[in-house]
């Protein structure tokens, strides 16, 4: 057996042991940092001989290259054959920070490094004590995860410590990873900027900067036997634990039925979601928050084994912003396994004004089911409901003839934060079994997509039961003028009821979908582009 190293643990706030590191690392030494996405196993990215370690200590396939970590911009410059715009623009714009830009390399990067490619992929980490050690070293860094490989990328000290001890000069113990999710990679060595990792930095974000921004097909496809990776990382089985995890990309209520009816399936859920699991379970993160998923979710994959799980259903995090890459990875930890529902259940919502109902009746145009819930809503008071409002807010909000006097009811209710809980609770749950109901009669002749046209979708909680949601959306301005036209009310009437609401920003991070109606864009493509997605 080889022998053991001596692994020293560095403090990062100990300037001496800031320094040590580097000096290893400038003698040919591995050293595992912290970075703000993940754990980095970091060598001089100049020295093959170093670099060739890594492979060794991790036990990757030497074909896959490395990401070379920089202190300064200006590091770059030697590096790399030219500088473009795009580059600068996203500098400017993201660094440092966890964005990876990929361009041509020149001479000075040996083979060992870019795994025989003729390109290099650059960082420039925002986290502080990398930068530190790296201009401690005075070298560019090369550093993959500090994983063994095939594992989750380490965001914990302790499990760098797992798999490295031993194995490696020292390892800087910086604490938890605060972005939790490796780097976006972007290439830039190509006519167009592609995306071939979506990381901490999303897509829409590059996409404002450089207006055209591509997504590889691997991000989210599994590549066939022969097709050539863009990123070699792509190609290789990774972040997998030993349990076998299935995507349920399912709506909540469909979640919760899936793993408590199956025998021994454990869940990888959203915090708070756990109360409805019988059997075992972990949690990643909150359910409308990728940057929270992705801070959790190796921590999380780990957790899976220690609780000796087997088989696990995953929550299906959003396919956009910081949720693409939490997807990306998420998907090859289950080897691509997602299951899908049989009827897809769209939840449609926005601030009042934007214009849900166009994009509800287009959905109808291209034969979906649209369940109106504003009609579900008058559905409800039955004598039942009449009955305990009055006990809630007064018995003579009923007249002699058993109609409601809805104004009233409205007036006491909304008087306090209390009594709006109180009619919710009152009407919010016979709401939903109504749309449960109608679901069911959907489903039974075999319609494939329904439609909630639901206002107070999050509010009445019944995203649950939606697989997707879909925001529409338009500038303010336009709201305003379009429910003061169509409710006869006054400007600043209009005002308060769209301040009451959830804001637009709040609505499209809860989005599967996004849908602009401010009348740049065709709403029937738009719609065609959501369902083509479904199939
Ligand atoms: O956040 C991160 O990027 C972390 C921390 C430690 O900085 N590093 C990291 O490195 O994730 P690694 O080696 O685990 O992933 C590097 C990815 C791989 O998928 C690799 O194939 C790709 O970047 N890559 C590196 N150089 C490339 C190149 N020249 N062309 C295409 N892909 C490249
Ligand atoms: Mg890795």
């Amino acid at each position: 057996m080889k022998q053991k190293m001596n692994t020293k643990i560095f403090d990062p706030n100990n300037r001496d042991h800031i320094k040590e590191a580097g000096e290893i690392l400038k003698n040919g030494g591995l050293v595992a940092i912290p970075t703000e996405t993940v754990y980095g196993l970091a060598a001089d990215a100049l020295n093959p001989e170093a670099v060739r370690n890594i492979y060794k200590v991790k036990g990757r396939p030497s074909d896959n290259p490395l990401i070379v970590h920089i202190s300064e911009f200006d590091e770059m410059i030697p590096l790399v054959k030219e500088i473009p715009e795009s580059a600068r623009k996203l500098a400017a714009a993201f660094w440092p920070g966890p964005l990876t830009m990929i361009l041509p390399k020149t001479d000075m990067i040996p083979d060992a490094t870019s795994g025989g490619l003729d390109t290099v992929a650059i960082r420039f980490p925002a986290n502080e004590t990398a930068r530190k050690i790296i201009a401690a070293s005075g070298c560019p860094i090369a550093a993959p995860s500090a994983n063994l490989s095939g594992k989750p990328s380490p965001t914990e000290f302790k499990y760098v410590y797992d798999d490295l001890y031993g194995k490696v000069e020292g390892i800087v113990d910086g604490g938890n990873c605060n972005v939790g999710v490796e780097s976006t990679v972007i290439t830039l060595a190509e006519k167009y900027p592609r995306v071939l990792r979506p990381g901490g930095v999303t897509v829409e974000e590059l996409r404002e900067v450089l207006g055209r921004v591509d997504v590889d097909d691997a991000v989210v496809h599994k590549l066939k036997d022969k097709e050539k990776a863009a990123s070699p990382g792509m190609k290789y089985k990774h972040y997998s634990p030993k349990a076998e995890i299935t995507i349920a990309d399912v709506s909540l209520e469909d979640y919760i039925d899936l793993v408590n009816s199956s025998e021994d399936a454990g869940a990888l859920c959203f915090e708070g979601e756990e109360k409805e699991i019988r059997g075992s379970f972990v949690t990643y993160g909150k359910e409308y928050d990728g940057e929270s998923q992705a801070q959790r979710l190796f921590a999380a994959l780990n957790e899976l084994d220690e609780k000796g799980m087997k088989t696990v259903y995953a929550r299906c995090p959003k396919k956009r912003g910081v949720g693409l890459a939490v997807y990306n990875r998420l998907i090859r930890s289950a080897g691509f396994k997602v299951l899908h529902p049989e009827t897809e259940i769209i939840g449609l919502t926005g601030m009042t004004g934007a214009g849900k109902s166009v994009a509800a009746n287009e959905f109808r145009r291209h034969g979906a089911a649209v369940i109106d819930c504003d009609l579900i809503t008058r559905e409800v008071y039955d004598d039942d409901c009449l009955r305990e409002l009055q006990e809630a807010f007064g018995s003579d909000i009923v007249d002699g003839e058993g109609i409601l006097n809805r104004r009233e009811l409205a007036r006491r209710a909304f008087a306090s934060p209390e009594g709006k809980a109180k009619l919710e609770s009152i009407t919010f749950p016979r709401i939903n079994a109504g749309i449960r109901s109608r679901i069911e009669e959907y489903k039974k002749t075999g319609t494939k997509v329904i439609v909630l046209d639901a206002p107070t979708l999050f509010e009445a909680g019944a995203d649950r039961l939606c697989s997707k949601i879909l925001v529409v959306t338009a500038p303010e301005t336009i709201r305003l003028d379009r429910i003061v036209r169509r409710d006869g009310i006054s400007v600043k009437d209009a005002q308060l009821r769209m301040k009451a609401q959830r804001s637009e920003s709040e609505l499209t991070a809860c989005a599967d979908f996004v849908i602009d109606n401010s009348g740049d864009t065709d709403i029937s493509e738009a719609v065609e582009t959501v369902l083509n997605s479904l199939k």
